[in-house]
């Protein structure tokens, strides 16, 4: 089943008289179930692209299908958002209660679900996140990590397909990172399709795919290994390949060659113990 399938996708903001094409003709195919990181330098469109597949933009041009659901189709918009839910970048303003089961509760109430079902839902979608024993907390006693993790049970009491997370990490320290990539890689192992936006090239080891974009556009799709070990695309891309591939690169232009790139530091130390 495809998740999401886009054809030739435009996106021009027009304000004050002034166009300023962001997309141009992108082509991308999801399947359910995959787990996909957008990289690609500050502008490029990342978030312009995300918000279409949600219908928080109006799609202009091409065509796009959303689990099955048109995001021009205005009827339908409810539940396009529904099945696929955005955690945004900024922990604080995504509450809109000063309790933690309300803030869950909140999407389940816009939506009319019935209020004996709440309860139940609240809970599974804070036991996903390891919250549940926050239930009764101010969202503001929590740490950054943990707010991140309640905004993502706000999304999962939706019971949504598709998790998209733009920069979800960006304002988190190490162990609250650590925190919402534990997370976001549990939904994944239970069968969810998540679309991440990030700056860490090191939190996009795990992805199925990279979309790496550019100026607007669909560079190349491909395994992690494939993107962030092709030190010329990355240039192009205007982003730093991640440590280990640089230094590989370092060592190449100085006459060393390792067997292979390697990814990750563990992989740079086995490749030069390697060497003789
Ligand atoms: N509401 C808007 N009105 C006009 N232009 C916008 C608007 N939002 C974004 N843009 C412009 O569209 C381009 C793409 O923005 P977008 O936010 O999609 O990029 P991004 O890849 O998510 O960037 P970042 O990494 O900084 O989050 C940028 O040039 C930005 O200035
Ligand atoms: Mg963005």
């Amino acid at each position: 089943m495809q998740a999401v399938t886009g054809k030739q996708i435009s996106f021009t903001y027009e304000y004050d008289g002034v166009s300023n094409p962001v997309l141009e003709d992108i082509s991308i195919e999801i399947e359910a179930g995959e787990f996909i990181a957008i990289l690609g330098a500050n502008g490029c469109g990342k978030s312009t692209l995300v918000r279409l597949l949600n219908g928080l933009l109006p799609l202009e041009k091409g065509e796009l299908k959303v689990w099955n659901l048109d995001p021009r189709q205005e009827s339908r918009l409810w539940e396009l958002r529904r099945l696929c839910g955005m955690v945004f970048q900024n922990p604080d303003n995504q509450f809109v209660s000063s309790i933690v089961e309300e803030d869950v509760a909140f999407g389940l109430r816009n939506y009319d679900t019935p209020e004996e079902e709440i309860p139940e839902r609240v809970g599974r979608a804070l036991s996903l996140v390891g919250m549940q024993e926050y239930e009764r907390y101010s969202p503001h006693m929590l740490s950054g990590g943990q707010k991140q993790r309640v905004a993502m049970a706000g999304v999962l009491a939706m019971e949504p397909e598709i998790l998209i997370f733009d920069e979800a990490t960006s304002m988190l320290d190490p162990q609250g990172r650590r925190e919402v990539l534990a997370c976001l890689k549990q939904l994944h192992e239970m069968g969810k399709t998540i679309l991440m936006i990030t700056h860490y090239v090191e939190e996009v080891l795990d992805a199925d795919r990279i979309f790496l974009m550019q100026k607007g556009k669909l560079l190349k799709s491909g395994s992690p290994r494939e993107i962030l070990t092709d030190r010329e695309l990355l240039t192009q891309a205007e982003l730093i390949p991640p440590l280990a591939v640089r230094i590989y690169y370092d060592l190449k232009d100085s006459g060393i060659l390792l067997d292979r790139c390697p990814l990750t530091n563990e992989e740079l130390v086995e490749e030069l113990c390697r060497l003789k």
